[in-house]
């Protein structure tokens, strides 16, 4: 395994991993039975759950959230006064969930089987369904196009795996399969719904991994452009994810679903042609194809690009057709990517914390105008 893909794999664990039918303006509950559902959110104060709650809470339901009390949200912090805030700690205490009622139970924080097998277990004659936030990470390794939620999936642990950072790659899906199980042993198949989401981008988010994106294409001039022309991408709105969540839950749709974006097949190079514009600023696109090259440069990911190699060939070739049949919805990538610009440079993030990731070291945005040098040197452009 290559050393760009070990990086990516580890930084990648490390990190973790439309025009909307129903837009988030339109507010009224439209649920099944036009009833207010009664929400637990295990999680709720990152990434995904800020959204799932707004949106939740402008269609009437009611939210309860459960988590240590540690992580302050960055996003709709406002929305934080209008729930119930429940503190325990999914690795041994969870008695504020005790003798509770709840229609919907949403897992995000599931990171760990033991904690999807307990709160499952705890909470199956309580709540009418569990929604477990798994990930496309379960289809590793990635080696077909076309992936759909029939496919199987990995529950063990290939043996004969060495590599510490494949270990982990094939450990998160494995983990994500086997809480999806635990959900599915507790609350049988007509009350589980399982969601997959790719690398999710949006609002809030914590891991930096999309940033890139929003900051440079506003900043104009040469923009790299990275990997070969056929290289595929996939992504998605947090919000869309968090949406479609809620909307399943109403319609206690249970069943896998893949919530992949954008709806159509795309390149990178698509990604950034199509994006180029949306901020006033002249640019032109520099595309870097040569892996080898890029790698000599330290750029192993540009998420939504990845290299692609044999394991990772399909994993921005997920299938979301089921997903959009059953209301998946997309805002358009121009619209994210400015509205998450917008709020990374608000009041939500501190100075600081825009410099730690605008300047650090070694970063493709430190580095660009470097490389783009040195490419051009090597194809004499
Ligand atoms: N980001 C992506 O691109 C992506 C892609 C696919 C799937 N996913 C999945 O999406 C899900 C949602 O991700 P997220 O970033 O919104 O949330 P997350 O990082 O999974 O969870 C963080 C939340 O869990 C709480 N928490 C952490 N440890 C806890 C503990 N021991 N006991 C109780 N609560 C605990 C945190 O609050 P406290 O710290 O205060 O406890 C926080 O509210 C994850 O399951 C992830 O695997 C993400």
């Amino acid at each position: 395994m290559s050393n760009s893909r070990r990086k990516f794999i580890k930084k990648s664990i490390l990190l973790s991993a439309s025009i909307p039918i129903i837009s988030s303006g339109l507010l009224s509950c439209n649920n099944n039975n036009d009833k207010p559902l009664s929400i637990l959110i295990l999680g709720g104060t990152s990434f995904l759950g800020p959204h799932q709650i707004k949106y939740a809470l402008a269609r009437g339901h009611k939210v309860s959230i459960f988590t240590r009390g540690k992580t302050k949200p960055n996003v709709n912090v406002a929305v934080f006064n209008k729930v119930e805030h429940l503190i325990g700690d999914r690795e041994h205490n969870l008695s504020a969930l005790e003798n509770r009622k709840w229609d919907v139970v949403i897992d995000n924080s599931g990171r760990n089987v033991e904690w999807t097998k307990k709160t499952a277990q705890l909470l199956k004659d309580n709540c009418q369904l569990y929604v477990y936030t798994s990930s496309t990470g379960v289809y590793f390794p990635y080696k077909t196009a076309d992936i759909k939620e029939s496919q199987k999936v990995l529950h063990k642990m290939p043996d004969n795996i060495d590599d510490e950072f494949l270990k982990m790659e094939y450990g998160y899906g494995v983990m994500k399969a086997n809480s999806e199980q635990e959900t599915i042993k507790a609350f049988g198949k007509e009350r589980s719904i399982i969601v997959r989401p790719t690398y999710m981008f949006g609002p809030g988010d914590k891991t930096d991994r999309f940033m890139h994106w929003p900051v440079r294409l506003a900043k104009g001039g040469e923009i790299l452009v990275p990997g070969k022309t056929e290289d595929p991408v996939q992504y998605i709105d947090v919000r869309d994810v968090a949406e479609f969540m809620i909307r399943l839950a109403e319609q206690k749709a249970a069943g896998i679903y893949n919530a992949v974006g954008p709806s159509n097949k795309e390149t990178m190079l698509n990604f950034v042609t199509k994006t180029q514009n949306i901020f006033d600023v002249e640019s032109t696109l520099i595309q870097i194809d040569d892996y080898e090259f890029l790698k000599e440069h330290k750029v192993y990911y540009l998420v939504p690009w990845i290299p692609i190699d044999e394991l990772s060939y399909g994993s921005a070739r997920v299938s979301n057709n089921f997903s959009i049949k059953n209301g998946l919805t997309f805002r358009e990538t121009k619209t994210s990517i400015k509205e998450t610009h917008n709020w990374w440079y608000s009041d939500n993030l501190t100075d600081e914390r825009r410099a730690k990731f605008e300047q650090k070291e070694n970063s493709v945005l430190m580095k660009e105008k470097e490389i783009i040098a040195a490419w051009k040197k090597k194809t004499k452009i």
